[in-house]
């Protein structure tokens, strides 16, 4: 039977997805020229100063006061001592959107139960600006050579898909412009939902738990170096970042193929325990057989068929230590 809570669930989920779908499809990308235009704001308005935008009324004072306690508020010019960024850095000269605002007429509007709003659409629309223009106006300051983490953003997957640096870093959200680590698994989820269940199953890096966050493994502004935007440039540096035992070299190593962790565990999280692709023997199967040993008894050598390989072969990632036959087995 259908409920209406199912049925809400539905159209919820319907929803974020139709959401993700939008960000998805990406558009042609224009000259950088093109881009540029947009953000001009209207030729014949001219630049007041933050003071003058906001003296009449106070609507914005809370966006206003959370700017100015944000590390990128709070930078002055050396010359004239104002600040560097202010409304109009993004929004555009506001000359024409205050024309005829005074202190009187707000005062009369309210009054009249009535707020007064300027006339916000002589500003740079940014709610319909396309990303690539969007990320543009916070690369006129942030240019690869202020922002070094910044050099990739060009060929990054998220640049490239139409995602824009406001939709990260909120800029009206409060004076903190970067999330919290521990806050960041939610903001990637907004639109990684399929990550979110990943991190849920059984064996799973501890991200819930606030132990190890995505921005570890991954920088959203980066990666020419792998299309996962990894922080070092193969899944094996990644994750010997933290499991250093596991890095080698060793004298007998695990061959070539098992080299990358990725052929046997998954990155995020798994249905079978240590994060492992397959479970055991299973795992160990796809790449070799099952064998007898002899002077042991029937019951362990039926084990050696089902059971886990790892019991024996304990030092599976690489090890020092040659086995009785004088071989790198792994069993010690
Ligand atoms: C670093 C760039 C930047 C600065 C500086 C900035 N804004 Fe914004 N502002 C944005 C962006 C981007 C948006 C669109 C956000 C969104 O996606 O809704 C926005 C949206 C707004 C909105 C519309 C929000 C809404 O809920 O509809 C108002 C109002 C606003 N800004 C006022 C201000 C005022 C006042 C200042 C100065 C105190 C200011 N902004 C400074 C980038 C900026
Ligand atoms: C007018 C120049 C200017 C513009 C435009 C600008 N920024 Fe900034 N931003 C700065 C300066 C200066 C700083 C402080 C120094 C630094 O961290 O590089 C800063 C700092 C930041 C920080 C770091 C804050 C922290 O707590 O460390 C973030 C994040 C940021 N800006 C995001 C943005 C985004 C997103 C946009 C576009 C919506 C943008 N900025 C547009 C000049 C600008
Ligand atoms: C996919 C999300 C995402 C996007 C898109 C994004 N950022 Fe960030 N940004 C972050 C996170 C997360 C951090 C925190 C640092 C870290 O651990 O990577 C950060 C850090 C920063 C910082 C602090 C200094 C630094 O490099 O650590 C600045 C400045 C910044 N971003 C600016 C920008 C600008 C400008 C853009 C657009 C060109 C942008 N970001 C796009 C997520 C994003
Ligand atoms: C506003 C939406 C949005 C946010 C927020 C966002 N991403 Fe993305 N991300 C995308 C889109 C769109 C793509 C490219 C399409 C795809 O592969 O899903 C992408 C791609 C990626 C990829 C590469 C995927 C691949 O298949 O190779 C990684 C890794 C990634 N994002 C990590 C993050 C992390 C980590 C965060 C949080 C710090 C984050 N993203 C936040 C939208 C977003
Ligand atoms: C322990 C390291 C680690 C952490 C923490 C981590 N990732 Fe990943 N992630 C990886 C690796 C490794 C890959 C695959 C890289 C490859 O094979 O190129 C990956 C791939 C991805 C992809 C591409 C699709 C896929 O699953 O292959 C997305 C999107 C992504 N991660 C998002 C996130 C988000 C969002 C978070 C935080 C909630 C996060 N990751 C936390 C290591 C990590
Ligand atoms: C930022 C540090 C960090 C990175 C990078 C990292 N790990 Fe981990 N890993 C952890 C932590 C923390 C745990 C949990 C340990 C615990 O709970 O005792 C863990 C646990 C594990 C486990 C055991 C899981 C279980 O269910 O017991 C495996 C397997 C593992 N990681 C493999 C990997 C692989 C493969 C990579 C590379 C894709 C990787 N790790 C990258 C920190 C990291
Ligand atoms: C040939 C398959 C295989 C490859 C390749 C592999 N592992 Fe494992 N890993 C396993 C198995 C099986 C287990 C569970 C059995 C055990 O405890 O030894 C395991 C367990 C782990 C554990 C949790 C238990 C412990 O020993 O700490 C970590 C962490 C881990 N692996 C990290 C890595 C890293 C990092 C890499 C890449 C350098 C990697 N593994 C490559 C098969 C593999
Ligand atoms: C992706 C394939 C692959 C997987 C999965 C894999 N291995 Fe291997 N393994 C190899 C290769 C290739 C060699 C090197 C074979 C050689 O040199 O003859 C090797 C070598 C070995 C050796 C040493 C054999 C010798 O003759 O030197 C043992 C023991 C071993 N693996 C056990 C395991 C166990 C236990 C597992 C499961 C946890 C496993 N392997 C998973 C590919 C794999
Ligand atoms: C009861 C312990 C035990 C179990 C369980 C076990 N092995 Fe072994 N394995 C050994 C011993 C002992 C050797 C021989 C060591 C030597 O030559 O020094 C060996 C040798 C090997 C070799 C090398 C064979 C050769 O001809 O050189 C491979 C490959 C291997 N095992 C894979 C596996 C796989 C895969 C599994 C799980 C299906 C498994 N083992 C389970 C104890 C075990």
């Amino acid at each position: 039977m259908i409920t209406k809570k199912s049925l809400l669930i539905f159209f919820l989920g319907m929803l974020i997805l139709i959401g993700c779908e939008t960000l998805k499809t990406s558009r042609p990308i224009m000259p950088v020229k093109e881009y540029e235009k947009l953000l001009v704001g209207r030729l014949d308005a001219n630049y007041v100063g933050e003071d003058n935008c906001l003296k009449t009324c106070h609507t914005h004072d809370k966006k206003r006061d959370d700017l100015a306690a944000s590390t990128m508020g709070a930078q002055l010019s050396k010359k004239s001592g104002m600040p560097l960024v202010d409304c109009e850095s993004c929004h555009g000269p506001g000359s024409l959107a205050i024309e005829g605002l005074t202190e009187e007429k707000v005062k009369e509007d309210l009054e009249n139960g009535k707020e007064t709003a300027c006339n916000y659409k002589a500003l740079i629309d940014l709610k319909n600006l396309p990303a690539p223009a969007l990320s543009l106006m916070c690369l006129k300051c942030h240019s690869a050579n202020a922002t070094f983490n910044l050099h990739n953003w060009n060929a990054n997957v998220h640049a490239i898909n139409d995602v824009s640096c406001s939709d990260c870093h909120e800029i009206h959200k409060g004076p903190d412009l970067i999330v919290s680590p521990k806050d960041t698994a939610e903001m990637c989820y907004k639109c990684h939902q399929e990550v979110r269940a990943e991190f849920y199953l059984p064996s799973h890096h501890p991200v819930a738990e606030h132990k190890v966050f995505c921005t570890d493994c991954h920088d959203s502004h980066g990666g020419i170096l792998t299309e996962s935007l990894l922080r070092m440039s193969t899944v094996k540096e990644q994750c010997t970042q933290c499991h250093v035992e596991k890095e080698g070299p060793f004298v007998f190593e695990h061959a070539e193929s098992a080299e990358n962790c990725s052929t046997c565990h998954a990155h995020h999280g798994s249905v079978n325990n240590n994060l492992l692709i397959a479970r055991e023997p299973f795992l160990c199967l796809q790449c070799h057989e099952g064998h007898k040993i002899s002077g042991i008894s029937s019951e362990e050598r039926k084990a050696v068929y089902y059971t886990r390989c790892t019991d024996c072969h304990s030092q599976i990632h690489g090890t020092d230590i040659p086995s009785a036959s004088g071989k790198g087995i792994f069993t010690q």
